[in-house]
């Protein structure tokens, strides 16, 4: 499958980061190789590390209310940050490059990949993620709903699948199927749960 948008931009980074393999004749690419240099650096390093070391503190974050000050390369995606860094591990790493919707977050009150937002581009704007979607109306009755139809299966996706669906509702209090379906493509379920979300995101719509 071609990658698109933001997947794309990922992988440009990937390759860009693996630009000496190009001149490599001697030895196999294989695929720790073809990993952007963000993701030795986020494994790297402990959260506890990462947070204010040295007393640098190059990007100030504001998640679900809260300040913190960030010592991290400006490159590394938000996801990283948020579960390594700040510990909030309701968001979800999938598939790493745009094209699953398990790490969504708002940024500006607007759904986003944070597996490929590079942090920098979250600073100084207001971050909501899982932990706190259910201060806001809209979350606060898709999570009812959520809990009302019985939605979730293994839940791996579902942070993400409630973040689009908040969104969704935000934008459009009373969506359509089709609209639900536009909306909630980018979000995938391998246990199939999207009968359930798309009643859910109804039943929140109705109130
Ligand atoms: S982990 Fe970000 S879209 Fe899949
Ligand atoms: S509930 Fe299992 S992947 Fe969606």
């Amino acid at each position: 499958m071609e990658p698109q948008g933001g997947a794309q931009a990922a992988n440009d980074g990937a390759m860009r980061d693996c630009r000496p393999l190009k001149n490599a004749t001697s030895r196999k690419c294989n695929l720790a190789d073809l990993r952007p240099r963000w993701y030795f650096r986020a494994f790297a390093c402990t959260g506890e590390r990462l947070l204010g070391a040295d007393g640098r503190m190059p990007y100030n974050l504001t998640v679900n209310g809260k300040s913190y000050a960030v010592d991290v390369d400006g490159d590394i995606p938000l996801l990283w940050v948020l579960r390594d860094t700040i510990g909030l591990t309701g968001t979800k790493f999938g598939c790493g490059i745009a094209m699953c919707g398990a790490c969504t977050v708002h940024v500006d009150g607007l759904p986003v990949r944070s597996c490929i937002l590079p942090v920098a581009e979250a600073a100084e704007k207001p971050v909501t993620t899982i932990e706190a979607i259910g201060e806001t109306p809209e979350g606060k009755k898709i999570q009812a709903a959520w809990l009302d139809i019985d939605v979730v299966q293994c839940g791996y996706c579902q942070s993400g699948q409630i973040m689009s669906a908040t969104a969704l509702l935000a934008a459009n209090s009373q969506p359509t199927d089709a609209d639900i379906d536009a909306v909630m493509a980018g979000n995938i379920c391998r246990c199939g749960t999207y009968p359930r979300i798309r009643a859910a995101i109804k039943q929140a719509a109705r109130g």
